[in-house]
């Protein structure tokens, strides 16, 4: 049986410049710390570490230095791409050569790992620009005897919450629309929310992965913190297109 694709999906580290910064009472330097020390610790050792946005809360370029200190020497691929919180410039500068890669599309196996810039300038939600919706046609036209993943940081489907449901990805249609077109398809992960979600949209897999600091309440009308401590998720990708995937929470 040919080997499964397995991905450390963390998402919205919110570094800072001060390793002692606080955001929200929570450190997310030793929360990060924690979460990687506590999945690389897991026998079952990834084959990549997917990144899915706001990794630096305050937009300087010591903060991506950081994540790349603590995730560089980890005999991994490092894939990322960017949040609303995030300086693309500068994260593109810092996070580019091996073992980094800034968006694109990465093959392991059987699949295609197809990761989407939803940056927009001044707006806490996001917007795919015309040349992203391109990349994202062209290469799932390119890619249709394999599996594909795509991964994005905002969310492309109501959360259920009022606040966080006015900061989405804008075109959020066209997205769909897109991708209602490729039927190899098999799943789309993001963060942004602070909050693990798990659905199915037609025969898709649609799933939210929580942050590795502080999470969000759901189904909360205004902004609110959850008691949930940081998280994680294992993305197990399978050469049939199926996929396992599960939350771990670090304690
Ligand atoms: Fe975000």
């Amino acid at each position: 049986m040919a080997k499964s694709f397995r991905i450390l999906h963390i998402t919205d580290p919110h570094l800072h410049a001060h390793r002692a910064a606080r955001m929200r009472g929570v450190n997310t330097d030793d929360t990060l710390v924690a979460t990687l020390r506590h999945a690389l610790a897991d026998p079952h050792r990834p084959d990549a570490i997917l990144a899915t946005g706001d990794i630096v809360q305050d937009e300087t370029r010591v903060g991506y230095e950081r994540f790349r200190e603590l995730t560089a020497d980890r005999g991994l691929p490092v894939y990322v791409l960017p949040g609303n919180h995030d300086s693309p410039a500068i994260m593109r500068d810092v996070l580019s050569g091996a073992p980094f890669q800034f968006c694109g599309v990465a093959e392991h196996g059987d699949w295609s790992l197809v990761m989407l810039n939803t940056f927009a300038s001044n707006d806490d939600g996001g917007l795919l620009a015309p040349g992203e919706l391109e990349f994202l046609e062209r290469t799932l036209a390119g890619h249709q005897s394999r599996h594909c993943l795509i991964a994005l940081h905002h969310q492309p489907v109501p959360m259920g919450s009022r606040w966080l449901d006015g900061v989405p990805l804008r075109n959020a249609a066209e997205f769909l629309t897109i991708c209602d077109r490729h039927a190899h398809i098999r799943g789309i992960v993001w963060g942004h929310v602070h909050q693990a979600s798990d659905r199915d949209r037609n025969g898709v897999r649609l799933m939210s992965t929580p942050s590795t600091c502080a999470q969000f309440r759901p189904g909360s009308d205004d902004f609110a913190l959850d008691t949930l401590p940081p998280g994680y998720r294992w993305l197990d990708l399978h050469a049939d297109g199926s996929i396992d995937t599960s939350i771990v929470w670090v304690e």
